[in-house]
């Protein structure tokens, strides 16, 4: 009967029927269990994609190495790989497929920001986290690719349009940060009517046909919701990350967790849960009234497995004179400094 170093040999040839490089050099090979007197063996597997036919072949190749090298009976299990292994091993082709949808940057991290619902403050969370990443250095753009209800340049206060060079759409830069909205291509603040199949079209061109630089980060103000939109980014960008923000109320929490489930189902990594509104500091009391109810960015966490990175409290950014951007927090407005932690937290997450 074979040893768990002979059955290691057999197959770290075999390859990742995805990354199509073998299972020694993704460490795919997980756990070996031999029971001698059975001739049976059972091995644990990591591979980049788990359920699909390629993985049924894998099994059959694996079952086939292993009984003709004197198994009798062969059990098998399949898990994912760890996120960092498939990114780093991602056929060239894909990854320069993300890149060009970004000019050849293939250093940009693309980070979707999603709900469950609408109104709970996605493309308020969008727009500070995209300031928090500015204001730590770091190179950023936003897609507000809520082509219904596209609100950034509002919120950032922005009046000018892109201009065009050549074929390409020069982003508005706002606080130094690029940003291309729907909003931007309309007569009139008019609504829109989409067909489907449009609107994949319409983010394909937010990319292709916008000359973004060399981003550090490019934000997705996601539709509220698990609709069409959702579903394009996935396919054009596998690698997009993923923040869920919910108010703090359970019940807004489980509609959250639909947005999250999805994000799980097609493979994306999900950053964390951003809590808006979480509580009221009362200006006579200075204490925290909690009038949208308690614990549901920690419940919807729960769920989904992830962690809460911050809480905002209800309060909208300090008036100022000479700058107009209704929803940018300042650097030291308690929600500023709010941002200024998530962001931190973001960048160890996305750069460790
Ligand atoms: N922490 C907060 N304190 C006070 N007001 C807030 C806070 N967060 C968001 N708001 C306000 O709540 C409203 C909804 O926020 P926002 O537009 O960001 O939500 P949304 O999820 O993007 O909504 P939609 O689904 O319509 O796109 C806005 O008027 C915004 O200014
Ligand atoms: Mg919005």
């Amino acid at each position: 009967m074979m040893t768990k170093e002979e059955v290691v040999q057999l197959l770290n040839p075999v390859k990742d029927p995805f990354l199509h490089i073998t299972l020694e050099e993704t460490g795919g090979i997980k756990q070996i269990t031999i029971k001698e007197e059975k001739k049976h063996i059972s091995v644990k597997i990591a591979i980049s994609k788990i359920n699909t036919a390629e993985q049924m072949q894998l099994q059959q190749e694996i079952v086939g190495i292993l009984k003709k090298n004197g198994a009798t009976t062969v059990g098998l299990r399949f898990e994912q790989l760890p996120d960092d292994i498939i990114r780093k091993y991602q056929p060239a082709a894909e990854q320069s497929k993300e890149a060009s949808l970004v000019g050849g940057n293939t250093k940009t991290k693309f980070i979707a920001i999603a709900s469950g619902k609408g109104g709970v403050g996605k493309s308020t969370v969008t727009v500070n986290l995209a300031m928090a990443l500015m204001r730590l250095g770091k190179k950023v753009g936003i897609i507000d690719a809520d082509i219904y209800g596209f609100s950034i340049p509002d919120m950032m206060g922005i009046e000018n349009r892109p201009a065009v060079r050549g074929k390409k759409i020069i982003p508005v830069e706002r606080f130094g940060v690029q940003v291309i909205s729907m909003g931007f291509f309309v007569e009139d603040n008019s609504p829109i009517i989409w067909r489907g199949p449009m609107l994949g079209k319409m983010l394909n061109s937010f990319f292709s046909e916008v000359e973004w630089g060399d981003l550090d980060y490019l934000l997705l103000d996601l539709p509220p919701g698990t609709g069409d939109i959702a579903m394009d980014v996935h396919e054009l960008l596998p690698s997009c990350k993923e923040i869920i923000v919910t108010t703090p109320h359970p019940t807004a929490a489980f509609v959250a967790a639909r947005a999250g489930q999805m994000a799980i189902k097609t493979n994306h990594e999900i950053l964390g849960v951003v809590e808006n509104m979480s509580y009221f500091v009362s200006k006579k009391t200075g204490e925290k009234e909690h009038v949208f109810g308690e614990g549901g960015g920690k419940k919807l966490a729960d769920v989904l497995e992830t962690r809460v990175l911050g809480q905002l409290q209800l309060e909208q950014p300090y008036m100022e004179e000479e700058v107009f951007a209704p929803s940018v927090y300042q650097e030291d407005h308690p929600n500023g400094k709010e941002y200024h932690r998530i962001a931190a937290k973001v960048i160890a997450k996305m750069e460790e």
